[in-house]
């Protein structure tokens, strides 16, 4: 609902509550050694991962962001009829239209308002908090539903051990709701195009669709250098919010990285002087799960009461294109 003066006295938003939504099935590094030539060791030394979920075969993203909405809803005391935008981080939509946001509207039966996916790779999700929040300062929006989803699975080649040891299916949601006082503290987006090759499938809808059945549309990555990339960018990109803030490295009380890759996220966790137990890793348990990996590390470290009011999180991001992004909260 349009509300062009903001709302009095509200000029911030904060997250009211989270959920999240993994699929039943679980593939374990010992699976993977069943089906490519990898091992139970090199995958825990190289990445961290020990196991990831999986979509049933029915299972599209909006059937995965719809139980995480439901459980952030619910967590956030707020019934469907008070969200007045849905924003879903994905790299694996549904269909090419109608957009994930607008199926899980009709799915949770939120009356019309603004819905629509944000094309970041695994990004999308800090991108569409970045949207949200902006939309409630403005008082564009009143309440938002924000989720990150993914089905990697789907675009994932199981015969390449390189790429198909990484990535798994879930969905993490929150919503969010005016607040005198932040909440989100403040976003910052990039992308550099020039990277384009290093994280990409080869076909799309437009560009070559006859590959589409030929494993087109299947992950393909020159890890080395997206190691790299990720480690550089996203610890610059921290440094560049905390200077923003006027904050010290060790004025986070938590950090929540995109789940890429353990070691990536132990060079972040350094950087900001962050002790082990001050990162949120769900990495061994849930793989790469794109758009999805930060709301769903957030809801557990809140739901397993580690995360508390009041404490101050970095969240940070990259992702296909390249894109990055990190975001600031005072929970
Ligand atoms: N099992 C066993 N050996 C393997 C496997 C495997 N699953 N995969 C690769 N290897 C081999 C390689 O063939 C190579 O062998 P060689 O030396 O004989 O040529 C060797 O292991 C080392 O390969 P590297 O690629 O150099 O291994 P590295 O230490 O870089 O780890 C990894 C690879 C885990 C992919 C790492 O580079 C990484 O995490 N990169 C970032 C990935 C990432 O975050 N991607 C984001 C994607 S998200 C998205 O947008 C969907």
């Amino acid at each position: 609902m349009e509300q062009p003066g903001g709302i009095a006295g509200l000029r911030h938003s904060r997250i009211a509550g989270t959920g999240r939504y993994l699929p039943e099935r679980v593939l374990t590094n010992q699976d993977l050694e069943r089906m490519v030539d990898t091992t139970d060791e090199w995958i825990r030394t190289r990445t961290g991962m020990e196991r990831r979920h999986m979509a049933a075969d029915e299972q599209a993203s909006s059937d995965l962001a719809v139980p995480a909405a439901r459980a952030a809803l619910e967590a956030a005391n707020c019934s469907p009829d008070e969200i007045d935008l849905v924003v879903v981080g994905t790299t694996t939509p549904d269909l090419v239209f109608p957009n994930v946001g607008c199926l899980v509207q009709k799915a949770l039966e939120i009356p019309p308002c603004a819905a629509f996916s944000c094309e970041a790779a695994c990004t999308g999700w800090l991108y569409g908090m970045s949207v949200a929040d902006g939309m409630i300062r403005l008082g564009r929006a009143s309440k938002a539903l924000v989720v990150g989803v993914e089905v990697l699975s789907r675009i994932t080649d199981w015969s390449d051990r390189s790429t198909c040891v990484l990535f798994g299916d879930g969905a993490g949601a929150v919503v969010l709701e005016p607040a005198e006082e932040p909440g989100l503290m403040s976003f910052i987006l990039g992308a550099d195009g020039n990277y384009v090759d290093i994280l990409r499938s080869r076909a799309g809808v437009s560009r070559n669709p006859a590959e589409l059945g030929d494993g087109g549309l299947a992950v393909r990555m020159k890890g080395n250098e997206v190691f790299k990339i990720a480690v550089r960018t996203m610890g610059r990109t921290v440094d560049q919010l905390l200077e923003r803030h006027g904050l010290d490295r060790g004025a986070i009380d938590w950090l929540i990285p995109h789940q890429a890759n353990l070691r990536i996220i132990q060079a972040i966790g350094k950087r900001l002087r962050l002790p082990d137990e001050r990162v949120v890793l769900t990495v061994q348990d849930h793989g790469n799960t794109g758009a999805a990996s930060i709301p769903l590390a957030l809801d557990v470290a809140i739901r397993d009461g580690r995360i508390r009011r009041g404490q101050r999180i970095m969240m940070v991001s990259f992702g296909g294109g390249l894109t990055w992004a990190a975001g600031l909260m005072q929970f």
